[in-house]
């Protein structure tokens, strides 16, 4: 999955990166095309979604108390008749695009657009936000849970379907707060005349609405695993795409579904390689090459019915602190290597027989002009001096997993 939201990518460079994905003999590449930062993705029907959503006045320079803004304008959106090319050429490729719009929470560049669409009225939600956010971390902004901001969401994914041929398409799901739903009347009065006990209730209606009208088109949903609170799935063929760690994943597949995974302790490639303080905006837990090779998808602790459901592994780029082709190459590379041998061959892999084969992979790198990692370091130029990160410790963020995913351990039946 590669992050086009935060930080839009041109499309040449979104052709380098299906061949470069496409050579390590990954046949799934997902755009997650829309977030608070940006919306990417041409609409006809609502064309303020790229002309308003798809640009900020600048960005969040490094993470933590500490960041700042770096004054730098930002915008961009690709149009149909280019995803539609994409799709082409990663077809031709051996890879599917799979789109992602991600709702309910996510979306305040659509809140910047259309703000009707935002909980407490059109002119409350102009005040808060004014364009989209330009500073990164979870936000409050969700959508309403109106009749017609589901529509606006299924308008959408009908033109989504028009580009792109994936059966599976992404609906997001992730980290949405509930404080402005909790808060506001009349979000209360539609849960009480949909009879729906509670806001993680009201999430998988949302979620479920929009997976029924994407079921008339054909197609099921991929959604992150906070999908399963409130009750189960959107739909029974619903893909779980589970990422804080393994309890998404177990619940997933003995409710009967799909599962992929994408625990951020070994597949964030956004997160720090080492703990050297030269590394560039270090950010999440140490994820260096050789963890993720040490990647276990599958383990002795693993269900029969993980083993059964389990479809696939997934990378994720997430690009808030990636903002060139080059900051893109030295998170990916050469990680997606040693990710991609744990997708096809399982892990975690031989190490010293990847070892001995790096020099090579390495070479072809360079030779194809990837700005990849050295594994001694980033050198001066990849280095960031000066921009604050947020290094995370593993021990605290397996504690938080453990906190997040707590509700998922006794769910209700879907
Ligand atoms: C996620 O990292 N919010 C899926």
């Amino acid at each position: 999955m590669l992050d086009v939201a935060r930080r839009f990518r041109p499309l040449p460079e979104l052709h380098r990166f299906v061949d470069l994905v496409a050579a390590h003999g990954l046949n799934m590449l997902q755009l997650h095309l829309t977030d608070d930062q940006g919306w990417r993705f041409e609409v006809r029907r609502h064309p303020l979604l790229t002309e308003v959503g798809g640009r900020r006045s600048e960005s969040q320079l490094g993470h933590g108390p500490d960041a700042r803004g770096d004054g730098v304008p930002h915008a961009g959106w690709y149009t149909k008749d280019e995803l539609r090319g994409l799709v082409r050429y990663a077809s031709e490729r051996g890879i599917r695009i799979v789109p992602e719009v991600d709702v309910p929470g996510h979306a305040r560049a659509i809140l910047a657009a259309y703000p009707e669409h935002g909980v407490g009225g059109a002119g409350a939600v102009r005040e808060r936000v004014t364009e989209p956010w330009t500073r990164f971390g979870i936000s409050d902004e969700v959508l309403n849970a109106e009749d017609a901001t589901v529509a606006f969401v299924c308008d959408v994914l009908d033109e989504v379907c028009d580009v792109f041929e994936s059966d599976v398409i992404g609906i997001g799901g992730d980290e949405a707060q509930k404080t402005r739903w909790r808060e506001d009347p009349r979000t209360q009065e539609l849960m009480a005349e949909r009879g729906l006990a509670d806001e993680p209730a009201l999430q998988a209606w949302f979620l479920g609405r929009v997976a029924a009208h994407l079921a008339r088109r054909g197609r099921r949903v991929i959604g992150w695993d906070e999908m399963l609170e409130g009750g189960g799935a959107p739909a029974p063929d619903a893909v779980v795409a589970s990422w804080r760690g393994p309890v998404g994943a177990e619940l997933g597949a003995r409710l009967g579904h799909d599962v992929v995974l994408c625990p951020d302790l070994w597949t964030y490639l956004d997160y720090r390689q080492s703990d050297d303080p030269r590394e560039p905006i270090p950010v999440g837990t140490v994820l260096s090459l050789e963890d993720v090779a040490s990647f276990e998808p599958l383990s002795s602790a693993s269900s029969a019915a993980l083993r059964q459901h389990v479809i696939g592994v997934q990378a994720n780029v997430w690009t808030e602190h990636l903002d060139t082709r080059e900051r893109l190459d030295y998170a990916v590379f050469p990680r997606l290597g040693a990710f991609a041998e744990v997708a096809w061959n399982g892990g975690p892999l031989d190490w010293d027989d990847f070892a001995f084969r790096l020099p090579g992979y390495l070479a072809w790198l360079e030779e194809q002009g990837v700005d990849f990692r050295p594994l001694d370091g980033p050198r001066p130029e990849q280095q960031r001096p000066g921009v604050p990160g947020m290094p995370r410790d593993r021990a605290a963020r397996i504690a938080e997993l453990e906190r997040l995913t707590a509700d998922l351990d006794a769910p209700a039946a879907p």
